[in-house]
């Protein structure tokens, strides 16, 4: 058996075109990164706002082992029902008791003797005020070493202050903490000084012609105007943004964490 465990995790993944690229290129990218577990944020899947149980069963079938979920993961209420069934989908833990869903999760790695704790959270600042992370975080970090130190985070937050203080919190806590929600990543993967792999945000999954995810004309009226407009999802430039982290099985510390972006960015027109 390998001595270290390779997670895949798959950025927010928006709309149609964010499906899309997945279903063409995350077989190919799991075997590429010979990926062990794969956990994909799906909270934006269905239209730009919220997921379906078609579309959860569709990533499945793609290899994702877990999904997480955001400040938009109650956004369609025909989910609630399955929310309530599927421990593999997840919504943020710190929602109040009460909340549609589970917020983590212990799972068995595929093929290895192995088993992941899996926490979907989220922040407060610019965003709902939800239970607190930090707090929270201390209680479920507990819970899940009694099984396994393998524990990654995907932090859905706003403000990048709030991610890196979370980061720090969890250093040497967590296998890793990964930042989702702002749909644009940050260059910032590194290993911090106890072992916790951070990234402030791995970036969307979709269309890139776009402000994060929806149509650009609109987006732009929306802030020139400062009036509502029926947002659409955008079309076009569809890339995959995502991490890929290794795990110490031995530990639970993180010895690699690489941004994985498909296809890369264009920087030059020479
Ligand atoms: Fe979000």
């Amino acid at each position: 058996m390998s001595d270290q465990l390779n997670v895949l995790f798959i950025g927010d993944i928006v709309a149609d075109p964010g499906l899309s690229i997945v279903q063409t290129f995350l077989p190919s990218l799991i075997k590429k990164h010979s990926a062990d577990f794969v956990i994909i944020n799906g909270e934006n899947s269905h239209e730009g706002m919220g997921i379906n149980e078609d579309i959860v069963k569709q990533l499945y079938r793609l290899g994702a082992h877990v999904i997480t979920g955001g400040n938009h993961s109650f956004a369609k209420w025909k989910i609630y029902q399955y929310m309530r069934n599927d421990k593999n989908l997840l919504r943020p833990m710190n929602y109040p008791s009460g909340a549609h869903g589970y917020g983590y999760g212990v799972y068995e790695v595929p093929g290895k003797k192995l088993k992941i704790g899996v926490v979907n959270m989220q922040g407060r600042t610019f965003m709902q005020p939800i239970d607190d992370p930090f707090r929270t975080a201390d209680w479920v970090i507990d819970r899940i070493k009694e099984e396994t130190d393998l524990i990654f985070v995907d932090f859905h937050a706003e403000a990048t202050a709030e991610k890196q203080a979370f980061g720090w919190y969890l250093d040497g806590r967590v296998s890793v903490v990964a930042g989702t929600h702002t749909h644009t990543p940050t260059n910032d993967a590194r290993i911090l000084p106890q072992g916790t792999g951070y990234i402030t945000d791995v970036g969307m999954t979709g269309a890139f012609n776009s402000v994060i995810g929806m149509d650009r004309d609109t987006s732009i009226k929306r802030f020139i105007l400062q009036t509502p407009h029926k947002y659409s999802s955008a079309t076009g430039d569809n890339r995959i943004c995502g991490v890929l982290t290794k795990i110490n099985v031995s530990n639970g510390k993180c010895s690699y964490i690489e941004p994985v972006i498909y296809p890369e960015f264009k920087t030059s027109n020479e």
